[in-house]
């Protein structure tokens, strides 16, 4: 079942997606070579308590951290550790999401840690863009099937693949919420969208096979070839003038 949200949930939602906005803003200042994973979860964690909201992910599920930060071949679902240091030459996705009256926000990055090769340049510019290309698409009387195959169109020109095991999802009074949104699919498919409603559009764009398979934690997912991925995430809201990109500072 998808909620549609009034005007005053989506001003709520934009509250919590701004204060997940401005952390994944001050995380991006703060990747360097030699900071540990855990440091970056601990400062999401006390960045958004201090702007009085609560990290969402803690508990999801029994998901035991605020962020997700999944590095290099990592695709979704990391787990910080005071003993995994980024380098230099890594790229870092960092997911984060809170929860602040009643109404949750989600979003993601991928951030560079130094200088990288041009490959995971490429792969980043590549992914971000797609997200665009989705979110470019969340207009009324499309349906769900343009914003999916829109990106799926994208990254595949370029190259690269699109995850299938995780998807995007309505977002609102929770985290997940209906409909699923796929980064692949095709154009006038699925549901129409409408007015009121709100999405987390998330891909996640690997360098070569799509397929991903999870760690012994039963959390981190990684692709299957180890190579690179990136992810890259908003909560936008369908309005009657196009999309609302909420999670923005
Ligand atoms: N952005 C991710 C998602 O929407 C984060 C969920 S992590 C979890 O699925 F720990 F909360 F599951
Ligand atoms: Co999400």
């Amino acid at each position: 079942m998808i909620f549609l949200k009034s005007p005053w949930e989506i001003e709520k939602m934009r509250r919590s997606n701004a204060i997940v906005a401005e952390t994944l803003q001050r995380l991006r200042e703060i990747v360097k070579p030699g900071i540990t994973t855990a440091e970056l979860d601990h400062f999401a964690e006390e960045f958004c308590r201090k702007k009085g909201a609560k990290p969402a992910f803690k508990g999801y599920r029994g998901y035991p951290f605020s962020l997700c930060v999944s590095v290099n071949e990592e695709v979704v679902h990391g787990f910080p550790s005071k003993k995994r240091i980024l380098k230099e030459g890594d790229i870092v996705s960092l997911d984060f999401g809170v929860v602040c009256d009643g109404y949750y926000g989600d979003a993601a990055i991928t951030v560079p840690v130094g200088k990288i090769s041009k490959k995971a340049q490429m792969l980043l510019k590549v992914t971000e863009m797609a997200l665009y290309k989705g979110i470019e698409q969340a207009t009324v009387g499309h349906r769900l099937g343009d914003i999916s195959s829109a990106i799926q169109q994208w990254v595949e020109t370029h190259g690269f693949a699109v995850v299938r095991q995780f998807v995007g999802h309505g977002i609102g009074k929770s985290l997940h919420e209906d409909p699923q949104v796929p980064n692949f699919g095709r154009p006038g498919k699925g549901v129409k969208l409408k007015e009121g409603m709100v999405i987390a559009i998330e891909p996640m764009v690997n360098e070569g096979t799509y397929e991903v398979e999870i760690l012994d934690d039963g959390w981190t997912a990684v692709t299957k070839d180890r190579k690179l991925s990136a992810h890259f995430e908003h909560t936008i809201a369908i309005t009657k003038n196009g999309p609302e990109i909420l999670s923005r500072v």
